[in-house]
């Protein structure tokens, strides 16, 4: 990994509202995040169904409009690029959906959904164009007779890999794989992330890892950003992370989704009550209606980022100042 290289893209206070009806309310999807994501370098999202995640990703992607915020591809403002110059961002930077089935035209033989990007944005012969399908399929470790056949005859973890194929074909600077295994059966999810991880090694694209699942976004990510009602509330190395969660929500998802690991002092309990509407988004810290740590002024005062240690360990917790945002801890109310 390239510590000191430009971001390959930048979002700076991203936020996305979605209208409801007519009714004039809206949904606060997004909430002012910021994040970049560096050439070759991993960046894991983890949050609940419904915190924002696939719509962070699909706005790096200009796949939809922000709201408010700026998104900086390649050292390039691209958040307001006419939609027809973002047809040609789109070789430079690719997504992966978590459903593989409703991702490829069933009428398409599988050679002709991976070599599709290299007909829509490279110029060349159709022989060439087969060599590097057939490369393509290679890399992903597909066998070269499934080419020949339609998206009905392969697996979800065979479709998920022609996916992972088409992403890659134009050698794109930004790959944003959003819940990739999710929809897999769990006996070929290893496979499919052990092919990404060997993609991350062979490339210097940079990598947004969506994921609600905390176990399989630390098997992939250099680094994780944590988010809750569309607001990232804790961000740091993937190890940091594990061994010293900061924030009460991210101590909470590790309680709840790891086994017992010796090295992470975190005290077991229950994430309590219902993620809040983003319709109706909470005051000061949104956390504060689950928090076990809160405290009165957590519900009107809105807490900011605070630096843990030097390795770019970020929380946004009121209580982290006196050390009361450890949960179980005797610091904790
Ligand atoms: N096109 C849309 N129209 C209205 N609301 C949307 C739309 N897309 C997402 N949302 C809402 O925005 C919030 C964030 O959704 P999403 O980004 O899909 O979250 P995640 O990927 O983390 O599950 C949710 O409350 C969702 O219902
Ligand atoms: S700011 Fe308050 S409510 Fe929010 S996480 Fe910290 S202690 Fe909990
Ligand atoms: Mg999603």
């Amino acid at each position: 990994m390239s510590g000191g290289a430009e971001p390959t893209v930048e979002v700076s206070g991203l936020t996305k509202r979605f209208p409801v009806g007519r009714t004039g309310q809206v949904v606060n999807a997004v909430n002012g995040v910021s994040l970049s994501i560096r050439p070759g370098e991993t960046l894991g999202m983890v949050g609940e169904s419904g915190s924002g995640k696939s719509t962070i990703g699909r706005a790096m992607l200009r796949l939809t409009e922000p709201s408010a915020g700026r998104i900086v591809f390649g050292g390039r403002d691209i958040t307001h690029l006419p939609a027809k110059s973002t047809r040609r961002l789109r070789r430079d930077m690719q997504i992966v959906f978590q459903d593989p089935w409703s991702a490829l035209n069933p009428r398409m033989k599988i050679g002709s959904l991976i070599g599709e990007p290299l007909l829509l944005h490279e110029d060349m012969a159709a022989s060439e164009r087969r060599d590097r399908t057939e490369a393509l399929a290679r890399r992903v470790h597909l066998s070269p007779e499934f080419l020949a056949r339609h998206p009905s005859d392969l697996s979800g973890g065979q479709l998920q890999r022609v996916c992972i194929a088409r992403a890659i074909a134009t050698n794109p600077r930004l790959i944003v794989l959003d819940e990739p295994t999710s929809s897999l059966d769990l006996s070929v999810r290893a496979g499919i992330l052990e092919l990404l991880a060997e993609i991350r090694t062979q490339t210097k694209a940079a990598m947004l890892f969506i994921s609600h699942d905390l176990g399989t976004i630390r098997l992939i990510s250099d680094r994780i950003v944590v988010l809750y009602l569309g607001r990232i509330v804790e961000e740091a190395p993937t190890a940091d992370l594990f061994e010293r969660p900061a924030h009460p929500y991210t101590q909470s998802l590790l309680s709840a989704h790891l086994p017992a690991d010796p090295k992470v002092r975190i005290a077991r309990h229950v994430l309590e009550g219902e993620v809040p509407s983003p319709i109706d988004m909470p005051s000061g810290c949104a956390f504060h209606t689950r928090c076990p740590v809160a405290q009165p002024d957590c519900r009107s005062v809105e807490p900011g980022q605070v630096a843990i240690g030097g390795s770019g360990h970020m929380a946004s917790c009121l209580r982290i100042a006196d050390g009361g945002n450890i949960i179980g801890s005797r610091g904790a109310a």
